[in-house]
């Protein structure tokens, strides 16, 4: 298996991070491989947000949760709460993917988003793709948030991923063969 199918195979959502840093290395790594994403039309219709500032995702934190606490269905709120209280695993690094909204732009963006998961494993670090990262954006201070993390005017959430070092590594997930179709 070349290198490139080794990283495929091998990346995993990882949800328990150190309080490791970023390296500025890879975090420019990083910025590279979501900006090599291919888009339709070559559109690019995403605006790429590289947080590394541990309070900013600490606070976006505070404020899902808060969010998710106030929901009429609290089985999200429940379910994070059994995953040890924190929506971003203590991530030290998250990259919150704004969208233009356009045709295409949020499966744009989820490419992008793979890209990043990708580059991260294959630099030895954990990630996780998060949907959930919408949610402090989503409730009553999510103008204000969005002002702090400098979305461009007009965009709203399209994806985020967090990453950092591992502090276990898992298995990646069973592959469903009944989801695969061969035509020779
Ligand atoms: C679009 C998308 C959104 C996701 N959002 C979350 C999330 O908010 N929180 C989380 O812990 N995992 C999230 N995941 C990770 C999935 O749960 C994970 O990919 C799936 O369970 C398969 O496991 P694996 O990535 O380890 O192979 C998301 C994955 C995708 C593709």
């Amino acid at each position: 298996m070349n290198e490139t199918l080794k990283t495929i195979a091998e990346r995993y959502s990882c949800r328990d991070f150190a309080d490791t840093p970023l390296t500025e290395e890879q975090v420019r790594a990083i910025a590279g491989a979501a900006l090599a994403a291919p888009s339709a039309m070559n559109r690019q219709p995403w605006h790429v947000i590289v947080i590394t500032d541990k309070a900013l995702i600490d606070e976006l934190d505070a404020e899902g949760m808060s969010v998710l606490a106030a929901a009429g269905d609290k089985a999200g709120y429940e379910r994070i709460k059994s995953r040890g209280g924190k929506i971003f695993y203590n991530a030290p690094c998250m990259v919150m993917v704004a969208s233009d909204g356009s045709d295409y732009a949020s499966m744009d963006c989820g490419i992008l988003s793979q890209n990043i998961a990708l580059a991260g494993h294959s630099l030895g670090l954990g990630s996780v793709i998060c949907g959930m990262a919408g949610i402090p954006l989503s409730g009553p201070h999510g103008e204000e948030m969005k002002k702090k993390l400098k979305f461009p005017d007009g965009y709203c959430f399209g994806i985020a991923v967090l990453l950092g070092t591992a502090n276990s590594g898992k298995e990646p997930h069973e592959h469903d063969r009944s989801k695969l179709t061969c035509l020779a």
